[in-house]
This record gives C-alpha cells, structure tokens and sequence, in this order.
C-alpha cells in the first residue's frame, strides 16, 4: 500500500522519481505527487491518478532539483483527491513528507497542533507529520532533532521520508512496520518501499529496520536508533536480482505475462531442492533448524489473500504426507485471536511481498512463546523474511500483477517441498510426488495451449453477475482461489465451496444465471463430484467443468477444460492455470484493467 520513491544526488530527482513510481504503482494507485528541492525552494505537484498522468504534466516543464520524494497512494484516510496526496507539507511548507501506513494517533496530535492554531488542509493522517515537524522546528531549531522528535511521537505503522529546502541536500527517512529499503549508489543515494527501483542504479542496499532512522545526503547514509538515539552500524548488503523479470517484454501486461511463467516457476521452486535420481529434498534453510523441527507437533500457517489459499493447499499436503497437524489461519484473525500455544507448535508465515501487515503482526504476536517462525516468502531480504527464524523462499521473481498468479504456484511448490521434507521418506507417496513433481513444469506448458479455448469460455460466460466454483479435498482450497482470482479481476461476485457444502446452502441460488465452475480432476471424490455437478444440472444451472477426462462428463457439464493427469496431491498446480487464464478473459472481456483491478493494492502494508 502506497509505494515511497526518494533520491539525492548528481542527476535531476524527478527522472528516477518518475520512473521508480511507476515500478511501484502496484502498491498504490489512486494519486500520485512528488516534489523536488532546488536552491529556490521546493517544487510540488500532485495529481489524482496514475503516474503516467504526472508524468505528462511535467512533460515539457520538468522540475529541477537534485533532491527529491516521491508517492503513489492507495487511500486509507481521505478520499483520492488532489489534496490527499502525497508528499503533504505544513502550513509554512518547509517540510514535505511521504508516507506509508497509518498514523494511529493522528487525531490527538492534530487536537494538540490546531489548539496552537495550525490548520489543516487534507483529510489525511499523513498530515500531522509535517505539521509536527514544523511545530517541533520551531522549538528545536534543528531539522535532524525536530524529525526525530516527530517520528518518537508517532504510533502506529509508518514508513516515512521527509525532505526541506532548510536542509537542501539531505533525505530524512524512519520506519515502523512499514518497509523502506535505501540504495547506495557512487556519490549518489535512493531509497524506495521495495529494491524494484533501485536496482538497476545499485545493487547495494540496506533495509531499514523497526525504530531506525536514516539521514541521507549523496556520500553519506547515517542510521540512527529512533528509541535510543544513538547511531546504529549497518552494513549494505549485496541484492541478486534479474533486472529483465520487472519488465513486460512483448506481453500486453504483467498479469498474462506471470501466468506464462509458471512451468519457470515451478522449475525456479524446485532448482537444487528436488533431486530426483537421489529421491531427496534438500532445503538448506531448514537445515539450520532441523533440530528444533523434530520436536513440532503443530504447525499453524498465517497469511493473507492468495497467500491463504496456498497455505490450506500447504494443510492438507503437510497433514497427509508428514502427519504432523495443521491449521491455517487468515493473519488478521490469527492475530487477535487468543489460543494455547507452546514450544512444539511451529508457525509458518506464507507471503508474496514478506510485507503483508497482518501477516507480519501474526509472526509478531509470537516472539515471545519460544515457537519457531518460518516463511515461505517470494521477496528476497523482505520483512518477513528477516523477522522469520530460517525459511524457503519462493524463487518466481518478482511479481507485478495485483491479482497473484504465479507466486501461488510457487508457494504450494515449496508447501509441498516442506511437506515431503518434514515426512523424512515416512509416507508411501514420498518417490511418486519427486516424480510427478519434476513432470508439472511441462504439464503446465500443455495447459496454457487452452488459452484460446479457455478465452472462448470467458466470452460466453462474463455476463454472468454471479459464479460457483466448487471443489473437494485439494480442489476445495483451489475452487476459493478460483473465485477470488474472478472477483478480483473482473468484479463479478464468485464464490468458491466445498462440494460437500452445496446442499447446506448454496444450492439455493443456483438457477440457468448462476453458472458453476466445477474441478472435477480424477481422483477418490470424481463421484461425488459428479453427484454434486447432477444436483446443479436438475436446477437449470450451467456447468464448465474442469477434467482429466471429457468423456465422464458427457451430457452433463456444458463445457469442460480438460487438462493433463497428476497425482490428487499436485492437481493444485494445475488446476489453478486455467482458472487464472478464465478470469484473466473474462476481466479482459469486461473492459477491466487486469493489472491494477480498482480498489486493490499488490502489498497490504496497513492492516
Ligand atoms: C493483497 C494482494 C494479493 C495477495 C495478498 C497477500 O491482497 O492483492 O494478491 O495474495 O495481498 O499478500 P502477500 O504478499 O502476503 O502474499
């Protein structure tokens, strides 16, 4: 949510402020504004909408200056209005601030601020920040003191870079909760709310961290304890990064071009860990804890969104191949939620961006009972990642799109991987999974050949207002992911169900306008899916099917998407393409835009 850009040296601010806006539009996308510092002062400009429409204000008149921040918002406090948007100033403008998060006691701090007559301009938390500032300036007379100050007073989630034409050549950034990654380039510096910006000037970075905060100029990066004011030693680390993942090459957008990836990112996901001839997983960032891991005897997984969907995959693949139980929980229930837990239960925090606020408060929530914290993340060096005790990463690289396509298929690949690994070889489908595992990248080829088919299907299907998708056992976790990936893409209201569940409820709706997406794959419960498909036939509604065999399902789905066979365990991975490609069409269909659907944010770093 939101997404932070900042630079300080040789060049013009604007142009890497530009084009590194853009990179994170994903985080944010409601206004836009940045503001640049020169020896005349500081020049702003604010824009509801997207970056490229700042872009074309600017054109011909750029801003000059050689210090500057920038914003892409997605609103929390205040309407997507010029006035909301960020950087936002005081009432002197002299101090211009970026944020990301919520500052949670804002309105005690604008009591305080319009008592001393200070007035407002926006409906915004964010404001408060540089009207506290300019209030602390005046008492302190130094800007580092008054922006520290100000930072100590603020509670909440934050992510905040600040800048003044009192102090023309410094950056001043602090974060809680709230990623901000600094850049350290030769005699010039960057700062961004993820490294997609910054790397292809450097690959040199440091993440801030809790309570830290940062005075930048173009030769030097001070970190500062924000608690105990007192300097911190960082050193940068060195990122790898494929500059060529973040670009869009010939696909028309990122959403298509991710799905397309997905035989790579299942392939990325088993690299080095699945070892076929040796019938072994290796997992080096579960060795270093393979000791505390024979003690587990629960396992909760948290997350958020896709991630959630990935994780019940993870459920039922961790219970059934290594035995061990498993409950997975949404991060924003988990984390208020009081229950036992103890030195045996282990918590897995599932998580594309690794900086998913929920997600990230549940790993919180636990630091204090002894119980092991791993990740399963895609963003390397990201939040959780570092708050977590050892971990797998994902490997997809880096993921664009709003809607997650590929970074679930990488997650229940290594959900699967830990599984296989916390059974030692103790389950009978220990060697038909390495098998079948190392066989998916070339079944998912086959599987995006359907698109044209599969295009077809959403053309005749997305006028519908409503969908059903149903499933069972691993198919259930899928057909919610399925009506996810549809609602969020296209707006039409899906729901995903057990097929159990149809006849406590949602068989009251079905009628011949309420289609149903049944994931019907091979397995011990084709029949009672089937039955479950009959029961939706004999009320009128429309069926696709998704199969192994077209011919089972003769005369009665009215369509069907045949895909290639695998083992029940891994129909997920495969499963999940085409429903990724279907709502993909028809959120195409409806004129939607597939990359940045309205409402939605790529990372939710509020909760
Ligand atoms: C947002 C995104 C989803 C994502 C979810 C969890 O809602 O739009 O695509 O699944 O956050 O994000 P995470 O980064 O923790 O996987």
């Amino acid at each position: 949510m939101c997404g932070i850009i900042g630079y300080v040296g040789p060049e013009q601010a604007q142009n890497f402020i530009l084009d590194g806006l853009a990179t994170l539009e994903y985080r944010g996308y409601d206004s836009t504004g940045l503001v640049v510092i020169n020896d005349d002062g500081a020049k702003l400009v604010r824009s509801v909408g997207r970056v490229s429409s700042v872009r074309d204000e600017l054109a011909g008149k750029p801003l000059i200056g050689k210090l500057g921040i920038g914003h892409t918002r997605w609103a929390t406090h205040g309407a997507p209005l010029e006035r909301n948007a960020h950087p936002h100033t005081d009432s002197d403008k002299q101090f211009y601030v970026v944020h990301n998060g919520i500052v949670e006691n804002f309105q005690d701090i604008k009591t305080m601020l319009e008592a001393q007559s200070v007035t407002f301009k926006s409906d915004t938390d964010t404001e408060v920040i540089p009207q506290l500032l300019a209030y602390n300036y005046k008492k302190l007379g130094d800007v580092k003191e008054a922006f520290l100050k100000t930072i100590r007073s603020l509670k909440g989630a934050y992510s905040v870079v600040m800048v003044t034409p009192l102090s023309p050549d410094t950056m001043y950034a602090a974060r809680l909760s709230s990623p901000l990654v600094i850049g350290i380039g030769d005699k010039e510096n960057f700062i961004a709310s993820d490294p997609t910006p910054i790397m292809e000037h450097t690959k040199k970075v440091i993440f801030l961290n809790d309570y830290e905060a940062a005075v930048i100029t173009a030769e030097s990066c001070e970190i500062i304890h924000i608690k105990k004011g007192k300097l911190a030693k960082r050193i940068p680390e060195e990122l790898e990064y494929d500059p060529e993942q973040a670009l869009l090459g010939d696909h028309p957008n990122f959403m298509i071009k991710e799905v397309y990836e997905a035989p790579q990112t299942v392939r990325s996901a088993l690299l080095g860990r699945l070892r076929v001839e040796q019938k072994l997983i290796k997992l080096g960032g579960l060795e270093l804890v393979e000791e505390q891991l024979r003690y587990i005897d629960r396992i909760i997984i948290v997350s958020c969104g896709t991630s959630f969907y990935a994780s019940l995959v993870g459920e039922y693949l961790i219970e059934e191949i290594a035995g061990i139980p498993v409950e997975v929980q949404q991060a924003s229930e988990f984390k208020y939620r009081v229950e036992p837990l103890n030195r045996s239960t282990m918590v897995i925090a599932v998580s594309q961006s690794g900086e998913t606020a929920d997600t990230l408060a549940a790993l919180e929530k636990v630091a204090g009972y002894g119980v092991l914290r791993l990740g399963v993340v895609n963003a390397v060096g990201s939040s959780i990642a570092r708050l977590t005790d050892a971990g797998v990463y994902c490997h997809a690289g880096s993921e664009q799109s709003v809607a997650s396509t590929k970074a679930f298929i990488a997650q229940v690949t290594v959900l699967a991987l830990i599984a296989l690994y916390l059974s030692d070889g103790n389950t009978p489908l220990y060697e038909e999974m390495i098998n079948e595992l190392d066989k998916l990248p070339a079944k998912i080829e086959a599987i995006l050949k359907l698109e044209p088919a599969i295009k077809k299907l959403a053309k005749k299907y997305s006028h519908h207002r409503d969908f059903l998708y149903i499933g069972r056992r691993y198919m259930y976790p899928v057909a919610l992911e399925g009506a996810l990936k549809l609602k969020e893409l296209s707006y039409i209201h899906a729901e995903g169900y057990a097929g159990g569940e149809m006849k406590h409820g949602p068989l009251a709706m079905i009628d011949e306008n309420f289609p149903t997406m049944a994931l019907a794959l091979d397995g011990e419960l084709f029949e009672k899916t089937m039955s479950n498909i009959q029961e939706i036939k004999a009320r009128g509604g429309p069926v696709i099917a998704i199969c192994n065999d077209p011919a089972k399902l003769k005369d009665l789905a009215d369509d069907v998407i045949k895909i290639p066979k695998t083992i029940e365990q891994l129909q997920p991975l495969l499963a999940a393409i085409p429903l990724q490609l279907f709502a993909y069409h028809c959120a195409l269909a409806l004129g939607r835009n597939v990359d940045r659907p309205r409402n939605l944010a790529k990372s939710v770093t509020v909760e």
